[in-house]
């Protein structure tokens, strides 16, 4: 069986590889998205390194001037997408939409580098710079207060777009002057298991208003009427954080080491102050604009031990909230809390289960020595994806594929990830 499921990884990272660039599936997401590419590297690297490379050189051909590495890449122009690059108004040269996502990358990119140094030692050196330039645009447009956290102008820039997270910021985001349009995604992918309209009318009134100021990261950090800190995307910078500094330290980057430590540093006692909640026993999201903790565990609660964060208090509870949550579901991690009322087995981020968290989750989990619960989820992961294939995400409850199908990502930590067992000892 795993054989066979390494061959149809294989294959559909190939068959979604649209020249030098993955698209996550056909159809529904039909350019080059950035998380997913970086996820994509890692499943590329377990059989061909140098498509691996290839495939962050291509991301980073978006690149803004800013340092800014969009969401998605539109390399030509498809009708089966909305919002496509015409709605972005991004004008550059390449078309690109408007704001980033978590940065997975750097970890990637160090991951693939010790996997052979000889033959990545130019290519890592030659992105280091753009990477460190990426991590500089984080920490200043997205965590303009140097609070240690960072921040998203849109659900999209999370990568979670519908977790009930979000419904209490979105609320604050006028819809009035959005005109009609035309969703894509509910033609390709059962509506029920998708945001709601009224969550893409918010999606595209803040793509409007990052539009009307022409995409300045200043200005959008200041004015976006959503700005809320994420612990999905601190904790991924955090970790990736420290990936770019141990590539720093092996290419003799002694300034940029000494900028990235400071980084480190304020990463790790901000997210303790500012998105620790005793009352949720876990990491939240805080609203930047009303300065307020949100109340649930997600999945992202617990990146906390990817990113590295360990201390009495925090360890503590992470067990207790990983074991009540594991007694629930018949499949880790759900992305968002089973016993929340808002909870939806199979809409998107209100619930399912994303292979590529899990991967996170284990690692962290893996790195801490907490094999035992790194296995129970990377063997979930494993037991997902035998059963249902290799889905977009999967409910916790029955298991079920959901979502589009045939997905890079999921394919790709097949690969890395789902299929080594972790030993016990
Ligand atoms: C979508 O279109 O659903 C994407 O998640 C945006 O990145």
């Amino acid at each position: 069986m795993p054989e066979n499921l390494d061959t149809q990884a294989r294959s559909i990272l190939k068959e979604n590889d649209l020249g030098g660039y993955t698209i996550p599936t056909k159809g529904l997401y039909p350019y080059q998205w950035n998380w997913d590419s970086a996820f994509v590297a890692r499943g590329f690297a377990s059989f061909d390194l140098d498509r691996a490379w290839k495939e962050i050189e291509t991301l980073f051909e978006g690149q803004w001037d800013d340092g800014m590495v969009p969401h998605i890449v539109f390399r030509k122009d498809d009708p089966s997408y909305f919002p496509g690059p015409a709605v972005w108004g991004t004008n550059q040269a390449l078309p690109t939409s408007g704001h980033s996502q978590p940065p997975v990358v750097a970890t990637v990119v160090r991951d693939i580098y010790e996997a052979d140094r000889e033959a990545g030692e130019a290519r890592a050196r030659a992105l280091f710079p753009k990477i460190l330039a990426w991590h500089r645009w984080f920490h200043r447009f997205r965590d303009p207060g140097g609070l240690g956290v960072i921040a998203v102008i849109h659900p999209w820039e999370s990568g979670r777009d519908n977790t009930p997270d979000w419904d209490g910021p979105m609320r604050a985001v006028d819809t009035s002057n959005v005109k009609p349009y035309v969703r894509k995604d509910t033609s390709h992918v059962d509506p029920s298991m998708r945001p709601l309209k009224a969550d893409y009318d918010r999606y595209l009134a803040i793509v409007d208003f990052g539009r009307s100021c022409g995409w300045d990261a200043e200005q959008v950090a200041r004015d976006c009427p959503f700005f809320v800190a994420d612990p999905g995307t601190t904790f991924i910078l955090l970790r990736a954080d420290r990936d770019l500094l141990a590539l720093a330290q092996a290419f003799g980057e002694d300034e940029a080491a000494q900028e990235i430590q400071e980084w480190i540093e304020r990463a790790e006692t901000g997210a303790i102050k500012h998105l620790w909640s005793d009352e949720a026993e876990g990491f939240v999201s805080r609203d930047l604009r009303k300065n307020k903790l949100m109340d649930g565990i997600s999945s992202a609660s617990f990146l906390s031990v990817y990113a590295g964060i360990s201390d009495e208090q925090t360890n503590a509870a992470f067990a207790r909230q990983f074991d009540r949550i594991a007694e629930k579901v018949s499949y880790l991690m759900p992305s968002w809390d089973p016993e929340d009322s808002r909870f939806e087995h199979l809409r998107y981020w209100r619930g399912p289960v994303w292979a590529v968290v899990n991967s996170m989750i284990g690692r962290g989990l893996l790195e801490a020595g907490d094999l035992k619960r790194a296995e129970r989820i990377r063997a979930d992961t494993a037991r997902l994806i035998e059963t249902s294939g290799f889905a977009e995400y999967f409910s916790p409850v029955t298991g079920a594929g959901a979502g589009g199908g045939t997905f890079s990502w999921t394919a790709a930590v097949w690969l890395f990830f789902a299929r080594h067992e972790i030993p016990q000892d």
